[in-house]
């Protein structure tokens, strides 16, 4: 007989420990758009995994490409030497960048990503001999990872609270949710552009726009529960870090590979920042890798400032373009290519958003939002017991409708991969419609906070 399984020197991240262990939710197999659960149950990936494959599960293709790779060559250093798989990664993930941002610096997740994009940020200001601009602004409710640059610019408490100070010189944009005026918005809100303007009017104007060296913001924040940047806002932001010499960062973790229907989200809202953070999509999550996709010539400033023979930027990790996430990030970009998956996405939104919004009028749905291919539901929560509502609904999709979706606080998120049918857009929101009808007004599943 099988030994049951040891769940106890796994700390989990991000998760409920002790709350998971009593019953865990274990993935054993995954194709396409399904999980397979340890129990032989065939799951419904509403989540691409964790916003990240977007091809679908076990791309032949992807898997063939890692295959062959780690028998060729396991590992090369990438300090002082190279090999030509990470070229043709960066090769690759330029051409499909937006025009203008054309350098790639990899490294190994989007945390790291965003601490490599601030560091860039920083040392280009200095090269360029105006050094005095050492501060960074992010927004409230943003995500950019878990290094100590991320949670510095990143608005999310819980993420921050047990640290300490973090870095000194941040500070944070409001965010621009508004259900009080945009509940049930398709598409993009109508109101709220003016608080991209607060920007000038106040972080400029307290701390002087001569110190600013960036903003760095989600084009659409994720993880804080789908929060989308009402029309006109992104481009009041670049409009301002233009006028004032701010570098702009778009984290596009979540929006990179045709989350939204085009490449990055710089190409859906037709807003180019001066560098990209990207990494989940990038090889189709099948290794993990990140990348900082720069202008380039906020590259070449390095290339100019730094003496001959010396190293131009002091800043690398260990797996930067390792070969096996190099060969899945070229064989992912190729799929994406030859199966047209970011114009599938778009054919597919409007389906996916006329699906979200049947929600609406079902019990504690209190918001539906959506943009391509992703959706935030926000329900009422519990009083006295935030997340439960919404982590009740999670369980019984997981549990008693085989669908796997996720939750922030009392907001379900969905994003699913791009290869979703039209079918599988009814099963998933059918199985969250389903488990709402059925919410008691205190849930009996228990609690977590997310
Ligand atoms: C916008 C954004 N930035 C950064 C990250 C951190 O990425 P990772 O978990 O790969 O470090 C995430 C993760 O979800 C994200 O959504």
């Amino acid at each position: 007989m099988a030994q049951p399984l040891d769940t106890s020197h796994f700390w989990m991240p991000f998760t409920a420990n002790r709350q998971f262990k009593t019953k865990p939710r274990l993935l054993a197999a995954a194709s396409g758009m399904h999980y397979t659960s340890d129990d032989g149950r065939k799951i419904l990936d509403g989540t691409a995994g964790l916003w990240c494959v977007n091809a679908g599960h076990c791309h032949p293709k992807i898997t063939a490409a890692i295959q062959q790779q780690a028998a060729e060559m396991d590992f090369a250093p990438t300090f002082q030497m190279g090999h030509p798989k990470v070229f043709e990664a960066a090769t690759a993930l330029a051409s499909i960048a937006p025009e203008g941002l054309n350098r790639v610096f990899f490294c190994n997740d989007g945390s790291e990503s965003v601490d490599t994009a601030l560091k860039i940020a920083l040392a280009y200001h200095r090269m360029r001999g105006d050094g005095l601009r050492t501060r960074l602004i992010g927004r409230e409710r943003g995500y950019h990872g878990v290094g100590f640059g991320g949670i510095a610019v990143g608005g999310i408490a819980g993420n921050r609270k047990h640290f300490g100070p973090t870095l000194p010189g941040i500070d944070h944009l409001r965010h621009p949710l508004d259900i009080s005026r945009n509940a049930f918005s398709r598409g993009l809100p109508e109101h709220g552009a003016e608080m991209a303007d607060e920007l000038e009017q106040r972080m400029l104007a307290l701390h002087d726009p001569a110190t600013i060296a960036a903003v760095i913001v989600e084009p659409v924040q994720g993880s804080t529960g789908v929060i989308l940047p009402p029309k006109g806002y992104l481009q009041k932001l670049r409009a301002i870090c233009d006028k004032y010499g701010i570098l702009l960062i778009f984290d596009e973790v979540i929006t990179g590979f045709g989350r939204l229907g085009s490449a990055f989200a710089a190409d859906f809202f037709g807003v180019v920042p001066d560098m990209i953070t990207c990494a989940k999509g990038l090889t189709n999550a099948a290794v993990p890798m990140g990348a900082v996709i720069v202008r380039q010539d906020i590259h070449d400033a390095f290339m100019d400032a730094a003496p001959e023979n010396t190293i131009e930027f002091f800043h690398g990790y260990t797996y930067s373009g390792h070969p096996l996430a190099a060969a899945a990030c070229v064989a992912a970009i190729d799929v994406y290519r030859e199966e047209g998956l970011f114009d599938r996405a778009a054919a597919m939104a409007p389906y996916f958003e006329q699906a979200a919004h049947s929600l609406k009028g079902l019990p504690y749905v209190k918001d539906v939002r959506n943009l391509g291919l992703v959706c935030g539901i926000e329900l009422e929560g519990v009083p006295g017991k935030p997340t439960a509502r919404a982590f009740d609904v999670f369980q019984k999709c997981f549990w008693d409708k085989n669908v796997l979706i996720r939750t922030t606080g009392d907001i379900i998120a969905l994003s699913p991969p791009l290869i979703i049918d039209r079918q599988q857009v009814d099963q998933l929101f059918g199985a969250i419609a389903d488990v709402l009808k059925t919410q008691q007004a205190v849930p009996q599943t228990d609690t977590v906070a997310a």
